[in-house]
């Protein structure tokens, strides 16, 4: 892909261990409120884990830019938090029973109290932005919150219907990548971007999240629970047709096309099974084809950054494409 020296993993994560590790504590007492179940709930999904590639995206961006201050942990936390926020409502609305290879917190706490949970996340996290003094900062959250609130709600819409590849598209931007390029683009605001290099490592964000979407949407259909952390085949029975399965849909024999739409019009594998609807993608060469797709996004990625000066921060900026690629989990 380029021709800059490789870094692995590691490597990136020893660059950013510091800033890491103040980004838990920033988050563990951002989650903190006088009412306990808000304190519970928050505790509970910060210590779930999960890869925080959101704010290493910002921290990395803001470094690459030689930004030293505190804004750049601080709004770490804001995009990991908004994050965080979404995926506990994304839950409720998915009837999803695990995340992070643990009970889903609405199966703990139940819908009504994790829907409010999800919202005080949400206004926290624009409540620490606040602290930066900065409405552009401001505009972009708001913009960005409700963009993925509107992906939620489009994708709603579409369940279980049929849906052109332009339209999933459209909300696999709304739902990933527009947080993946606002994390970039946050990381340049704070480091006194250029809008030319503002905009470099925003589009950098935005074909790394598209990317990640469509490797997050072979892996429901390829990976095992054990390995992803949570269900797997999990978009068929919510009724979402992803790119691998738009792509045999548009192609394949009317059998087979009803063997999918039970799934998806159903919500479960009633007499069809998983196996079934692998075998038909693999008919059609669909799982290559979107993983050609996001390999396509995540070179597209590290070509948005190349005019950049080569340091170890832009290493790890090229590193992280291969990685979401390569991805098992
Ligand atoms: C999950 O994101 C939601 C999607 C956009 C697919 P991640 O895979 O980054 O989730 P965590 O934070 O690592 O659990
Ligand atoms: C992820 O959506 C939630 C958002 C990014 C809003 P999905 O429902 O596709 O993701 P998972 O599979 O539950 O993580
Ligand atoms: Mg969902
Ligand atoms: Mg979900």
């Amino acid at each position: 892909m380029s021709a800059t020296a490789a870094i692995n993993g590691k490597e990136v994560f020893d660059l950013l261990r510091d800033d890491l590790v103040a980004l838990e504590g920033e988050f563990g007492r951002d989650t903190v409120s006088g009412v306990q179940a808000i304190t519970e709930i928050g505790e509970y999904l910060r210590a779930g884990g999960g890869k925080r590639i959101r704010p290493a995206l910002l921290l990395l961006s803001a470094k690459l830019l030689d930004y030293r201050g505190q804004g750049a942990v601080r709004l770490g936390a804001v995009v990991e938090i908004i994050h965080t926020a979404t995926l506990v409502h994304d839950d409720i609305i998915d009837e999803a029973k695990t995340r992070r290879g643990r009970p889903a917190a609405n199966t703990q706490w139940g819908n009504s109290k994790c829907v409010l949970a999800g919202d005080w996340l949400y206004m926290q996290a624009f409540k620490i932005a606040v602290q930066e003094r900065n409405f552009r900062i401001l505009d972009t959250l708001i913009e960005l919150t409700q963009q993925m609130v509107e992906g939620e709600l489009l994708q709603m819409e579409k369940l279980g219907k049929s849906i052109t590849l332009d339209e999933h598209f459209d909300l696999i931007f709304r739902k990933t990548a527009c947080l993946f390029s606002v994390c970039m683009r946050l990381g340049a605001i704070l480091a006194g971007a250029t809008p030319e290099q503002e905009a470099a490592l925003g589009q950098y964000g935005h074909d790394l999240g598209m990317a990640f979407q469509i490797v997050d949407d072979v892996l429901d259909l390829t990976a095992s629970e054990d390995v992803l952390g949570k269900p797997v085949a999990s978009d068929l029975r919510e009724g979402k047709a992803t790119m691998a399965v738009i792509h045999s849909l548009e192609r394949c024999t009317p059998e087979e096309r009803s063997k999918i739409e039970t799934v998806l019009h159903h919500g479960a594998f009633n007499g069809v099974t998983h196996a079934d609807i692998l075998e038909i993608l693999h008919r059609y060469g669909s799982l290559e084809v979107a993983t050609a797709r996001a390999t396509k996004y995540a070179e597209s990625a590290q070509r948005a950054i190349c005019t950049f000066p080569d340091t170890e921060i832009k290493r790890a900026l090229l590193w992280a494409p291969e990685f979401v690629v390569a991805r098992e989990k």
